[in-house]
């Protein structure tokens, strides 16, 4: 065990609700909760605001270096990252920062910023840590692993929801077409790519309510601290 608990990894594909899942596992349990999907958001975005390319790894690297991070708790219902004291939240969730962010993290530099600043933030246990690569990459010494899957056509069912609630817009058939091509891309890639480790436990939520999959990850945890 680690100073301050262990250290839960969940990873899995694009909106299959690590997050929502993560963040209640990790309240029930009285853990911090990251999102490392969140971190390659706010570089993405940071990178679009600025004009920067998606393909120049040593500049995004060099931005990336360049920013405060920071990850403030409860400063808005979504704000889990801040850079240089801006708190980004709902800019995050946008569909050109959910591509330029898909796009950046092939990039073997940023992906090892990425995995430094995330790898310092978990070390000393007592989080969840959500993403594609925390099992296999980031943390595959981590004390629980879980991959969650759900399969394509409920994810989008469920972004939609997501983004209704939001007040955004949104496109079933628009938004299928997205995950089916992020799904590709993120386990396409070369660096790191979404995989289930071989020790993680699978999880698939497609017709799993949310309290049950919350639960079922509760019960791993309770018997990896025994
Ligand atoms: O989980 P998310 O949709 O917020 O993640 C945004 C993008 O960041 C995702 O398409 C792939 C990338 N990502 C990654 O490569 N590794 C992680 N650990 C987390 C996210």
């Amino acid at each position: 065990m680690r100073a301050s608990g262990i250290v839960i990894a969940i990873d899995g594909p694009a909106g299959v609700g690590k997050s929502t899942v993560g963040k209640m596992v990790a309240k029930r349990i009285g853990y911090s909760f990251i999102s490392t999907g969140k971190m390659y958001r706010a570089l993405a975005w940071k990178a679009l605001a600025n004009g920067l390319g998606l393909e120049d790894d040593e500049k995004l690297v060099a931005l990336a270096r360049s920013l405060r991070w920071e990850f403030p708790k409860g400063a808005g219902p979504e704000a889990d990252v801040s850079l240089d004291g801006k708190v980004l939240a709902l800019e995050l969730s946008e569909e050109s920062v959910s591509r330029a962010s898909s796009s950046i993290a092939k990039l073997p530099g940023v992906r090892l910023f990425m995995k430094d600043m995330q790898r310092q933030a978990g070390l000393s246990g007592g989080v969840v840590m959500e993403g594609r690569d925390i099992g296999t990459n980031v943390f595959p010494d981590a004390e629980l692993k879980i991959y969650l899957d759900a399969s394509p056509e409920a994810r989008a069912k469920r972004r939609v929801g997501q983004l209704k609630e939001q007040g955004m817009p949104a496109d079933h058939a628009q938004i299928l077409d997205f995950i089916v091509k992020r799904d590709a891309q993120d386990s396409g890639r070369k660096n790191n790519p979404l995989r289930k480790a071989d020790d993680a436990h699978y999880l698939d939520s497609t017709s799993v309510p949310r309290d049950q999959v919350v639960e079922a990850i509760v019960e791993l945890f309770k018997a990896a601290v025994k």
